[in-house]
């Protein structure tokens, strides 16, 4: 969708709002996989009230993007322009065992940055890509931690009131994979409370998380991380495994062969080879274990 009317382009200015138009999203994706739109760039939280505002007077639909690592964006021209978080300087501050950290800070940034400042309690974190702000909404984790767990305060823009609020960590609630935000929430910034912990001690925890991790995903190839949640009691890639699907592919969208819950665009993917695979794979999976397995992976397909 393109943005042409000069009145809008021109208030956008005034908002401090970058208009980046017809930008390729594969190339903010980790999967790098999604079409053309235009891309806002917002510089200032303070602005988004009435760029939404703007937005909506005009009918243009639109959507929120974080870091893009847990993101399957559709091909072709897209009916809606993309909104996305400049991160600002500084984005991470430290006050005592609290971390204030702006919602578009690279994740495995904050954990390194905290680490250094001996906080610790994140160290399961440090291989998981994206923003800050995306492992917050969806309460990203790995070997036995979540994000959720130190979460004291969120800085949000809440669609349903139009208006940047602040809750308390006990107001949101954290599961697995899965928080009590709205789908249209837009995650601003978080203040995480960390252990206290000496950086040796940290660093050693983040080496074994990394060696686990290297030795059991494919880090180096394009993907969107797991693609279906682990069903209760269950792993997902273990199943796909049992059922000899590694390396099944449609197209360029591929079942990794290193992590069968990991699907690598191994090539030139385009969303509807990968989802064309998702589809099989579920269905396959039905069928054998009587179990639907649900995505983990968000899907940009309206
Ligand atoms: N397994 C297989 N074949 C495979 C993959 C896994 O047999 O192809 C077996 C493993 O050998 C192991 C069991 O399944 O016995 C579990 O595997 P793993 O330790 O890799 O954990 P997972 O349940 O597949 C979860 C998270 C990962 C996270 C790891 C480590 C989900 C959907 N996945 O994977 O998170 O990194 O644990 O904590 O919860 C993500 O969410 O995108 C993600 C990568």
């Amino acid at each position: 969708m393109r943005i042409s009317d000069p009145r809008i382009v021109a208030r956008l200015r005034e908002l401090e709002v970058e208009l980046r138009p017809g930008a390729t999203l594969a190339g903010l994706t980790s999967l790098g996989i999604g079409g053309t739109t235009d891309l806002l760039r917002i510089r200032k939280y303070e602005s988004i009230p009435e760029l939404l505002n703007l937005l909506d007077a005009n009918h243009i639909p639109h959507k929120f993007l974080g870091g893009g690592s847990n993101l399957l964006i559709r091909d072709g021209e897209l009916p809606w322009v993309v909104l996305q978080l400049v991160c600002p300087e500084p984005d991470i501050v430290l006050e005592g065992n609290f971390a204030h950290v702006d919602a578009a800070a690279d994740l495995g940034r904050t954990v390194t940055f905290c680490a250094k400042h001996d906080l610790g309690g994140m160290e399961g974190l440090i291989g998981v890509p994206g923003t800050v702000g995306g492992a917050l909404r969806m309460n990203a984790g790995a070997y036995g931690m979540q994000i959720g767990s130190y979460v004291r305060e969120v800085k949000l823009y809440r669609a349903a009131d139009r208006k940047i609020e602040i809750l308390r960590g006990h107001q949101i609630s954290f599961e697995y994979r899965h928080t009590s935000f709205a789908p249209d929430d837009m995650m601003l910034a978080v203040t995480l409370e960390l252990p206290s912990k000496p950086f040796k001690e940290i660093l050693e925890g983040i080496r074994i998380c990394n060696e686990k991790r290297r030795a059991s995903q494919p880090l180096g190839q394009k993907s969107a991380g797991c693609i279906f949640k682990n069903p209760p009691g269950a792993s997902a890639g273990r199943m796909i495994d049992e059922l000899g699907l590694k390396g099944l592919s449609v197209g360029d969208a591929r079942v990794s062969d290193r992590h069968a819950n990991f699907f690598v665009n191994a090539g030139r993917a385009s969303a509807k080879e990968m989802l064309a695979l998702i589809s099989d794979v579920r269905d396959r999976v039905r069928k054998a274990y009587g179990v639907t397995l649900e995505n983990e992976v968000v899907v940009w397909n309206a």
